[in-house]
């Protein structure tokens, strides 16, 4: 993650408002802090106040807000953030339309959304049989994010192997489709 971040293959940097959500330990706001610009709000979001706990005592900043609640109703306004970022969540919820629907209504128009899930691949296979979660596969997410009205936009990879044996999951931007306030067409 830290390279896909310090490469700038995803910037961080074009974003004002970047929301974590199932934000864990802080293992992704680590490389927010990092790359983000130091004017960008930073927000970790999680249902356990713990995990937050643990984020806060980890990452020693008091930059990022931090947020309990749960993905599925999440306590934000319409078109809040410009990016969202999300590692290894969505395959802990039984059905990602709720989770991915609360994205596209708190993403601005063109915003954008890191997601990074564990794909049915063999090692997939694996890490959803040690943390009991499902997985996906690239077709099935894709047309959930499309229902919502994210964009499936491109898709990255963490290095050479990941991409030629898909280890370590599905890594993709989505863009909210919709116009950004005040561009014409
Ligand atoms: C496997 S950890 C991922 C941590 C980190 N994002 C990463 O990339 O390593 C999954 C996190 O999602 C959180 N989570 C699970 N279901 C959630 C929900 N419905 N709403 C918000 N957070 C949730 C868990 O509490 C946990 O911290």
């Amino acid at each position: 993650m830290g390279q896909l971040f310090k490469s700038r293959r995803f910037d961080a940097s074009r974003f004002d408002r970047i929301l974590d959500v199932g934000s864990g330990a802080g293992q992704i706001i680590r490389h927010l802090l990092e790359t983000a610009r130091p004017d960008a709000e930073i927000v970790g979001f999680d249902l356990s106040y713990e995990m937050l706990k643990r984020a806060r005592e980890r990452l020693k900043s008091d930059r990022p807000a931090f947020v309990a609640a749960d993905m599925l109703e999440m306590p934000f306004r319409d078109n809040t953030f410009d990016c969202i970022t999300c590692g290894y969540v969505l395959e802990h919820i039984p059905d990602p339309f709720p989770g991915l629907s609360e994205f596209a209504r708190v993403l601005k128009p063109g915003g954008t959304a890191l997601l990074l899930v564990t794909e049915n691949s063999l090692s997939g296979l694996v890490t959803s049989h040690t943390w009991k979660c499902r997985t996906f596969s690239r077709h099935e997410l894709r047309e959930a994010c499309q229902n919502v009205g994210l964009e499936w936009h491109r898709e990255l990879w963490f290095t050479r192997f990941h991409e030629m044996l898909k280890l370590g999951g599905i890594l993709v931007e989505v863009v909210k489709q919709g116009q950004i306030d005040g561009e014409s067409s």
